[in-house]
């Protein structure tokens, strides 16, 4: 049955008062039917004992009946019953005195009244309002009885307002934000000072709307970036066929050099787009390849021998170092960790713009993490962009940039990774001269 919350729970609980009431309505009959049982029993011999009395008095004022009128009446007043008397046949009814607290009697007794010798002279009916086993409850009984129900009915809608409050209005407010999602939009945030999972699911609904918004955010700058950088080439290749188109008299060495400008920045713009599509396969590939154990100090020692042959046959030198034992290991793709390694060196050459540079690889264990350090005595980073060298196509100097051609992908896709496997990375100035970069990765289990 599909039913809301709001409806459910009120009517659960209603269900549950209605269970409760049900048995203790019970479990009181049981218990009075079951253990006053022999309190019953003592009354009805009240009763019978009281009625033979009244027998008896009015068998001592026979044949008076007017003494036997006032008599019954008297009696009948004071006990608050009611009381017939008939003939010895039943065929007459002589006297009728009703129960003062109203003519409902829901049990009666009948007793014959004799006279001396055992001879009938009447039959007499008395009659007591009430069941008997409620003769038994004192009015403070009932009256807890009553309290009790009130009480019932109290947590009853406590709690049902409780609930409502506390869960179905928040689940509700939950349900209509992400109804109204909007991706672009940071809406005022969802505010509860409630430390429980309710305030737990505002904060992660936050979070997830913030995390929407950035990615929104990045996505928008990254097509900017993207148009702007491609725009500059595209820019000059225009400029030169339209020169080509409208100068007839141009020389065939003007020319030569005009195509090879073009050809140039074409060459430019395929590098430009190779690199962003080479960056979202990246961010795809992140997702779907698999990790696997690998042991860090093999790992090390690997990408330490494939980087100095690699930069001394540019004539530059690696020096390297670790404090890594035997059993350590880590739980990676090994293919995206070594594009980070491959960025930092490639930066470190491309940026380091020193004849005789000197690159350094170190890599040591702090905590549970397992650090690596790639250093420079390079040109170095300003200070001030120190922070930024991780945001998508940021780069220190632009003019420098068009020279060497790099797009400010390599890092922002270097942090990705790195925090992709549970790690953080961070760049400082290194004693060498350079840059340094540093990167950990937590150690498998
Ligand atoms: N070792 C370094 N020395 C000096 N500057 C550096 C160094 N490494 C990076 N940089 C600066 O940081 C910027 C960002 O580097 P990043 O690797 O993100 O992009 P890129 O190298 O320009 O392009 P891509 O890596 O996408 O080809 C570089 O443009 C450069 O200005
Ligand atoms: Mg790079």
């Amino acid at each position: 049955m599909k039913m809301k919350l709001r409806i459910k729970l009120p009517f659960l609980f209603l269900l549950m008062f209605v269970l409760l009431v049900v048995a203790a309505g019970l479990f009181l009959r049981i218990f009075i039917l079951g253990n006053e049982f022999v309190n019953v029993d003592r009354l009805r011999e009240k009763y019978a004992a009281e009625n033979r009395q009244i027998a008896d008095n009015v068998s001592r004022r026979y044949p008076d009946m007017q003494k036997i009128a006032t008599y019954l009446k008297q009696v009948s007043q004071e006990r608050h019953i009611g009381i017939k008397l008939f003939n010895d046949d039943l065929s007459h009814t002589l006297l009728v005195f009703p129960n003062p607290n109203g003519s409902r009697s829901s049990f009666g007794n009948w007793i014959p009244v004799r006279a001396a010798k055992h001879r009938l002279l009447f039959q007499l009916e008395v009659n007591r309002v009430g069941k008997l086993y409620l003769t038994l409850l004192s009015p403070a009984f009932i009256k807890g009885l009553y309290f009790l129900l009130f009480i019932f009915c109290m947590v009853f809608f406590t709690l049902t307002l409780h609930f409502h409050i506390k869960i179905t209005k928040p689940l509700q407010l939950l349900s209509t934000r992400l109804k109204n999602v909007k991706i672009g939009n940071s809406s005022v945030s969802l505010y509860s000072k409630r430390k429980d999972e309710i305030g737990e699911l505002y904060q992660y609904f936050n979070q997830m709307e913030q995390r929407l918004y950035q990615a929104h955010q990045e996505q928008i700058n990254m097509i900017a970036a993207m148009a702007h950088d491609l725009k500059t080439p595209l820019t000059s290749i225009n400029g030169f066929v339209e020169l080509l188109a409208l100068q007839k008299n141009l020389s065939e060495k003007e020319k030569q050099e005009y195509y090879d400008l073009i050809a140039k920045k074409s060459r430019h713009m395929v590098e430009l787009i190779n690199s962003f599509s080479a960056f979202t396969r990246d961010e795809l590939e992140l997702e779907t390849h698999p990790r696997e154990r690998v042991e860090v100090k093999k790992l090390f020692e690997r990408i330490a021998a494939e980087y100095e042959t690699e930069l001394s046959s540019l004539n530059f030198r690696l020096h390297w170092n670790h404090s890594f034992k035997g059993n350590q290991y880590l739980c990676i793709n090994e293919h995206m960790i070594r594009r980070v390694f491959g960025n930092l060196f490639s930066n470190a050459v491309r940026y380091g713009e020193k004849p005789d540079l000197q690159v350094y690889l170190s890599g040591f264990i702090q905590g549970n993490s397992v650090y690596f350090q790639v250093e420079d005595n390079g040109q170095g980073v300003p200070d001030q962009d120190l922070a930024s060298l991780f945001m998508k196509f940021f780069t220190v100097d632009k003019s420098r940039q068009t020279k060497k051609g790099g797009t400010g992908l390599g890092l922002s896709s270097c942090k990705s990774i790195v925090e992709h496997h549970g790690g953080q990375i961070e760049a400082f100035h290194s004693e060498y001269g350079g840059l340094a970069i540093r990167f950990s990765i937590p150690l498998a289990r």
